[in-house]
């Protein structure tokens, strides 16, 4: 079933106008008909229509004028163009100018239905593009990086420079100081930012799936292999791939890393025919690679292919004038979401976020405002909705309270309590930021008795 349209016809010969018109009423359009080029756009002006037919030779003013005023005025209106056989020249010329298509006379009624249909869809592709564009704006828009610390202006220098370019990129920095924001900015200023951005933990998988993962397989490859995967080079195919931890592949898959760089082509696992791949390839890590190139875990040659451009992430305490911006964008991005207004955070509030070291860089910061304004009962955040979070207004783990100093044993308590909270009760980070394995961390966790 066809959805109803208004359409304008737009022609001084009265037979074309009134068949055309019993036909599209038919398919049950609305029809309106003109018979010169000025009162089919006063018509047009006056009115709305999802398309336009044009006749080229109209009486007065001519089809060519009426389609330029048309598509100024509204370039999302598919014209079809109603044309002789003997003006073929001027129908492609009026697509040159922005017609949707032309139908030359004579034409059948057949005809007519199906370039009509195909007009009525690409207006709706029209509206579905400029949404698309709207919601990857937006998403633009949240995902946006933060900063106008000297070491963050550097940062987005560097990246405004690299973005337009082909560059491998390699964005080193701890955990949580915006790796994957980098690299998803980088792809969004990019002559790419259409196509697909993939992103690929190399941490996640054993590296027999990995390398299926990363390379696709053809079925019967190895056993569970059951269909032909596609990797997820193929799937970013003309976009960017992210490869985040790169420092955990094994030197087996670097090797084959390496050739991809190289040829730009990938071979799946079980064939031996390679498959041309377009892909730019950024990568990030939080560890030394050029420390793990010294110990021979990391080979050299990838290294340099990958590094190309270095990118590297200070940490969230070596730019304390960002956090106040930070939290503003971090406000308006969790008042959007959970619909609230909370607008007001006090000068102590904001003096306690930055006295505070955050250990989990900017995803901490980001999880305790998240939090605040979920938590928060008024328009304004409370330092209690803070305060379990180890972030203190004035007094400090080491101040004297109810007149006595704390026990080492109630410091080191307190101490890694906040820390356990601030990562979400995430062992292993803890442990990594106390600078404890984690054996000791639980022996200590059970010691103090924290939940
Ligand atoms: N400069 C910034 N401005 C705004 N938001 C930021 C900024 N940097 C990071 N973020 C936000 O902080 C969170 C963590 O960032 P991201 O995931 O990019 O860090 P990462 O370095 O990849 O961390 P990990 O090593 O743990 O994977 C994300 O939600 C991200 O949007
Ligand atoms: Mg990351």
């Amino acid at each position: 079933m066809t959805e109803t349209a208004n359409i304008l016809i737009i022609d001084d010969d009265e037979t074309i106008l009134d068949s055309c018109s019993q036909v599209l009423k038919r398919e049950g359009h609305i029809v309106k008909g003109a018979k010169d080029g000025e009162k089919g756009l006063e018509l047009f002006k006056k009115e709305f229509f999802h398309i336009v037919l044009l006749d080229l030779k109209l009486p007065g003013l001519d089809g060519m004028e009426v389609l330029s005023v048309i598509k100024e005025e509204s370039p999302e209106t598919p014209v079809i163009i109603i044309t002789g056989f003997a003006s073929i020249d001027s129908a492609v010329e009026s697509i040159k100018r922005g017609a949707f298509d032309y139908l030359a006379k004579p034409f059948n009624p057949e005809e007519l239905r199906i370039i009509t249909k195909k007009a009525l869809e690409s207006r709706k592709i029209f509206f579905e593009n400029i949404y698309l564009r709207t919601e990857l704006e937006k998403k633009i828009e949240f995902n946006m990086v933060v900063g106008k610390s000297k070491v963050m202006e550097k940062v987005l220098d560097i990246v405004t420079r690299v973005s337009p370019t082909e560059s491998t990129v390699l964005i080193t920095g701890e955990s949580g100081t915006g790796k994957e924001l980098i690299a998803r900015e980088i792809h969004n200023h990019s002559l790419r930012k259409y196509a697909p951005f993939v992103v690929v933990d190399c941490g996640a998988l054993v590296e027999t799936l990995f390398e299926s993962e990363l390379f696709g397989h053809v079925k019967g490859s190895f056993t569970g292999a059951f269909e032909t995967k596609h990797g997820r080079f193929e799937v970013a195919n003309g976009g960017t791939i992210f490869l985040d931890e790169i420092s955990n592949i094994s030197l087996n898959i670097q090797a084959n890393l390496l050739r991809v760089i190289q040829e730009r082509e990938i071979t799946r696992v079980g064939s031996t025919k390679p498959i041309k791949v377009d892909v730019r390839i950024l990568a990030a890590t939080n560890e030394n690679l050029a420390d793990l190139v010294r110990k021979g875990k990391f080979r050299e040659d990838l290294f340099y292919r990958l590094s190309v451009v270095p990118i590297h992430l200070p940490l969230l305490k070596e730019r304390k004038e960002d956090i106040p911006l930070l939290v503003d964008h971090f406000l308006h991005k969790y008042n959007k979401r959970s619909n609230k207004k909370i607008n007001k955070v006090s000068q102590n509030i904001k003096k306690a976020l930055m006295k505070y070291d955050w250990p989990g860089n900017i995803r901490e910061l980001e999880n305790t405002i998240e939090r605040a304004v979920v938590l928060s009962k008024s328009d304004e955040i409370e330092l209690e909705d803070l305060v379990y979070h180890g972030i203190r207004s004035g007094s400090s783990l080491l101040d004297p309270t109810d007149g006595r100093y704390k026990t080492l044993d109630e410091i080191e308590k307190e101490y890694i309590k906040t820390v356990l909270q601030a990562q979400f009760g995430n062992k292993s980070k803890t442990a990594k930021i106390l600078g404890i394995d984690r054996k000791t961390l639980l022996a200590k966790v059970k010691k103090y008795n924290i939940q």
